[in-house]
C-alpha cells in the first residue's frame, strides 16, 4: 500500500456520487475512495464551523488512505472548508464545488436564474462572491428546498414528497421568469428528470459535476499521473450504507465495494 496514490472524494452522503459518476469514465485506471458522511447528513442546516470540522477530519482520513488529490464533492463543505483546506495542505490539489452562477448568468435570456442549494451554501462567502462577480444585471432567485436532501438520501427520486418540495421551490421561480436553474448541491442532479418535468424543456438545468470532474483530471498531481496497481473504487459510509449502495448501483457503471467506518466518541475517524 505504501506509496500507492488514490483519489479521495467526499460528501455528506450520496450527493457526491453525481461527481463520482462523471469521474469514473474520465479516469478509468485510478483507484478512488469515496466517503459519505451519512452519520452527519444533512450538512446544509449545520453551522459552517461544524461542517468545516467534519471536512478537516475526513480529509485527514483520506490522506491517511494515500489519497494524492481530494475532491470536495459537496457545495456545503466547499463553502465551509475549501479555502482553509487548501491553506492547511498546500501540496494537495483540492477540487471543490462552486455554485455555477457564472454559466447561468452567461446563458440566461430572460435575465432571471434560479439557484437551489443548502442554507449553509447560501450563507458562505463563496456563494456571495460568485454572485457578486458574475451575476451583475441578472436576477438570482434562491431556494433551499427543505427536506430534498433527505428524500434523495432515502432513494426517493420521484415520489410525491420529492415532487411537492420541488414544486414549492420552482413554481415561484417559474412565475418570475427563470430560464436557467443551477444545481447548487451535489445531491440535486439525481432529481433533474423530475425538475425538468416540473419546469418543462425550456428551462436549462446546470449540473456542474461534469466540469468539476474535468477539473479534477486537469489538476492531477505528478504522483497520480501514472496510476499504480489494480483499479478499485471503495465507497465508505459513516452511517447506514443501503442508500449509498443502491444509488451507486444505478449511477456507477463498474464494480465497487461498500464499507462502513464510524466516527469515534472524540469526533475522529479511526485510522484503519
Ligand atoms: N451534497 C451536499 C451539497 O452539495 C450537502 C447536502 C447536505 O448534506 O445538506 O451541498
Amino acid at each position: 500500500m505504501t506509496g500507492e496514490r488514490k483519489i479521495g472524494i467526499f460528501d455528506s452522503g450520496v450527493g457526491g456520487l453525481s461527481v463520482l459518476r462523471q469521474l469514473t469514465g474520465l479516469l478509468p485506471e485510478h483507484s478512488i475512495i469515496y466517503l459519505a458522511d451519512q452519520a452527519h447528513v444533512p450538512y446544509g442546516p449545520r453551522t459552517l464551523e461544524e461542517v468545516q470540522a467534519f471536512s478537516f477530519e475526513i480529509t485527514r482520513w483520506l490522506l491517511m488512505q494515500h489519497c494524492g488529490e481530494i475532491i470536495v464533492a459537496c457545495n456545503t463543505a466547499s463553502a465551509a472548508a475549501l479555502h482553509k483546506l487548501r491553506k492547511a495542505y498546500p501540496n494537495i490539489p483540492f477540487v471543490g464545488m462552486e455554485p455555477a452562477v457564472k454559466p447561468a448568468a452567461e446563458q440566461t435570456h430572460t435575465g432571471v436564474v434560479g439557484v437551489i442549494a443548502t442554507p449553509a451554501t447560501f450563507q458562505g462567502e463563496l456563494y456571495a462572491s460568485v454572485v457578486e462577480r458574475f451575476a451583475s444585471g441578472v436576477t438570482v432567485l434562491e431556494d433551499t428546498c427543505p427536506g430534498l436532501v433527505e428524500q434523495i438520501e432515502a432513494g426517493n427520486l420521484e415520489g410525491d414528497e420529492t415532487r411537492r418540495i420541488l414544486e414549492k421551490a420552482l413554481f415561484p421561480m417559474l412565475e418570475k421568469g427563470i430560464d436557467t436553474i443551477v444545481m447548487g448541491c451535489t445531491h440535486f442532479p439525481f432529481v433533474i428528470p423530475l425538475i425538468q418535468q416540473i419546469t418543462g424543456p425550456n428551462v436549462r438545468v446546470i449540473d456542474p459535476a461534469p466540469a468539476v470532474a474535468r477539473q479534477a483530471v486537469r489538476v492531477l498531481p505528478e504522483t497520480l499521473q501514472q496510476p499504480q496497481g489494480d483499479r478499485s473504487i471503495r465507497l465508505y459510509s459513516t452511517g447506514e450504507t443501503t442508500g449509498l449502495e443502491n444509488l451507486a448501483r444505478t449511477s456507477i457503471k463498474e464494480t465497487f465495494s461498500v464499507h462502513t467506518i464510524r466516527w469515534n466518541a472524540d469526533n475522529h475517524l479511526p485510522l484503519s
